[in-house]
């Protein structure tokens, strides 16, 4: 949670650079926001409470310009959402911006208070500030007070740190919260991610636990908390800044829903041979799981419901027994690990603490590790032993849509190479499975021309407060997807359901006021049972929306309200198409209510909080 830039540069460039970062890092958390610059050799701070825009208005009211600066946006841990909890914080001329949570801080203020520092917020951040200026007393430098600072402090950061004491630098460090530094000519960069940075240079170091950086004009300097030198290399992004712009879209959740062809065909791109049945995933030489004989994914939101259709995806092509875990819950319970199992993080951002955590306690474990994730360097994609990039872009929209079908595409992948490597499918086989993949692009556009459609079923429905999502199979992990799309961007409560379940329980709820969707893709598996689950809501007097990939639903057309047809696919990659009718339902039923889609209410991207 929380996003920092900083930057280091042209004089009359600091404010705009600081200010649109923070804009590319408002998923991040969106209640508070400011900045410090330093001009003169005196810092100047600016804070505004809620969205940035109303920072963006308050600076408007004074042309300003300072050589360096930094920034934050904020979703708030310690303290509410008031003026004097937004960073940065503030010691004499040092302030400070910080992603993460201080453990110790309680320890650290009663000591600085005895010390005679005055606290003015009641945040966890100002003890950093006010430690930094009692370190740097003395005969120490500046960068060197701040290396003394952070080698007492307990807990998770990502930092950045502007004083007079030093009027031409950003200091920054972290430890388990991200930060990059970007470099461009005669002028340098440091944020959270990469989208901040984005328009403006692309060569970036990603920093790493316990690294210090030095940021001036004309050079970056990197040590270790020690201040011994530490070499990082820089890597080359190849985003789009396009990726990072609505380009014409009102919300990103809806440009990103209608970017999922593309995402997963840049998913798939270099990753199999159509005529051999092969798959290629970096790292995976010597095939490293043919001794494994289970696997636990680990995940939360959006990502468990990914993991649990990858489970049917891997049970079904390669036979291997798939548990799925909610991260936050794994670690508590004495998870029972060895060396034949594999424990797959799956994480959008590769940041999620839940995910994090669990992922730790599965390598201590002894279990392999493997990690699904969208973030390049991420905390995630480094600490499991191979990583497994979808390549979907920035996703900066809060409810994640291109991230989840990417993260399908993988799991299917995953599921032929180990249904190879485990002699459970031939090379025909395999080469027939990456042909009903690469059919998907073409599919998911063919879907996403419901758009109209759906805009107009939204139009009858945005009114109800209470959905119901029924699923079968491999589809009953769509409805609890389709439930939280809903919930998270339109406030409607909603409930995602297998749909056998509904006569133990749910079925109590169902009257004219209760919209069902009902996800029927005719899979010749399950969707018989599904149509004497429609009769039993069509009894009830539910209201019914139909999803189907039948091309003759016309039998039904009485017992439903709204039919909606999806194109046919392989059954295991169903998901990926009948996902994305309810992702638009969502995103319109959330436009007609006036809710923020893109930043709802209470939530983050990023959620680096246990
Ligand atoms: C829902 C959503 C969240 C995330 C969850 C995990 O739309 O985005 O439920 O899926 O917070 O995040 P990652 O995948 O980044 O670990």
């Amino acid at each position: 949670m929380c996003g920092i830039v900083g930057y280091v540069g042209d004089r009359k460039k600091t404010v705009g650079v600081l200010l649109d970062g923070l804009t590319r890092l408002e998923y991040r958390g969106y209640d508070s926001s400011g900045i410090a610059l330093m001009d003169d050799g005196r810092p100047r701070v600016f804070k505004s409470t809620g969205k940035l825009e109303n920072l963006k208005k308050k600076i408007a009211k004074h042309p300003l310009e300072g050589l360096l600066g930094i920034g934050h946006t904020r979703w708030a841990t310690h303290g509410d959402s008031t003026e004097k909890n937004a960073h940065p914080h503030v010691s004499a001329g040092t302030s400070v911006v910080h992603n993460g949570i201080i453990e110790n801080y309680s320890e650290l203020k009663e000591e600085l208070i005895r010390k005679g520092f005055k606290f003015y917020s009641d945040t966890d951040t100002e003890v950093l500030a006010h430690l930094i200026e009692s370190c740097c007393g003395g005969d120490l430098s500046f960068e060197d007070g701040v290396r003394e600072a952070f080698r007492r402090v307990e807990g998770s950061y990502a930092v950045a740190v502007i004083s007079d004491r030093a009027p031409d630098k950003v200091i920054a460090t972290r430890r388990f919260s991200p930060l990059i530094v970007a470099t461009g000519d005669h002028e340098n960069y440091l944020a959270s991610d990469v989208p901040a940075i984005l328009p403006y240079c692309r060569n970036v170091i990603f920093l790493e636990d316990g690294d210090v950086a030095v940021l001036d004009k004309n050079s970056v300097t990197i040590t270790d908390i020690d201040g011994g030198p530490v070499k990082r290399d820089v890597q080359t992004i190849n985003w789009d800044p396009v990726s990072v712009e609505k380009c014409g879209y009102r919300h990103f959740m809806i440009k990103e829903i209608h970017e999922q062809p593309q995402a997963v065909l840049d998913t798939m791109r270099g990753r199999f041979s159509e005529e051999t049945g092969e798959i290629f995933f970096e790292g995976f030489e010597g095939s490293p799981y043919k001794d494994i004989n289970r696997i636990m994914a680990l995940a939360c939101g959006t990502s468990y419901h990914a993991s649990l259709i990858g489970k049917y995806m891997i049970e079904t092509i390669a036979r291997v027994p798939v548990q799925v875990e909610i991260a936050s819950e794994f670690r508590y319970r004495n998870p029972i690990l060895d060396k034949q199992t594999l424990a797959i993080a799956v994480s959008q951002s590769g940041e999620t603490a839940d995910t994090s955590e669990a992922l730790h306690e599965a390598r201590a474990g002894g279990a392999k590790t493997l990690s699904i994730t969208n973030v390049l360097m991420s905390k995630i994609a480094r600490d499991a032993e191979r990583v497994i990039y979808t390549h979907a872009g920035p996703e900066i929209g809060v409810a994640s849509t291109k991230a989840f079908t990417t993260q399908l595409l993988v799991f299917y992948l995953l599921s032929v190479y180990l249904g190879r490597v485990k002699k459970q499918i031939d090379r025909e086989k395999a080469a027939e499975l990456i042909r009903d993949a690469i059919r998907l692009p073409q599919l998911m556009q063919m879907t996403l021309r419901l758009d109209d459609e759906i805009k107009d079923l939204a139009k009858e429905f945005f009114h109800y407060r209470n959905f119901l999502y029924l699923g079968r199979g491999i589809s009953y992990p769509v409805a609890f997807e389709g439930a939280l799309k809903l919930k998270e961007v339109s406030y409607i409560h909603a409930e995602g359901y297998a749909a056998g379940e509904m006569k133990h329980g749910p079925i109590a709820l169902i009257d004219d006021e209760m919209p069902v969707v009902l996800i029927a893709p005719n899979d010749g598996i399950t969707y018989r049972k599904i149509l004497g689950n429609l009769q039993e809501v069509r009894a009830r007097r539910g209201k019914i929306i139909f999803l189907t990939s039948d091309t003759t639903p016309e039998e039904l057309r009485g017992s439903v309200d709204r039919v909606i047809e999806i194109p046919a696919c392989n059954y295991l990659l169903s998901p990926l198409i009948s996902v994305i009718p309810l992702q638009l339902l969502a995103y319109h039923i959330a436009v007609l209510k006036g809710t923020d889609v893109d930043q709802p209410r209470n939530l983050a991207k990023v959620v680096t909080v246990e």
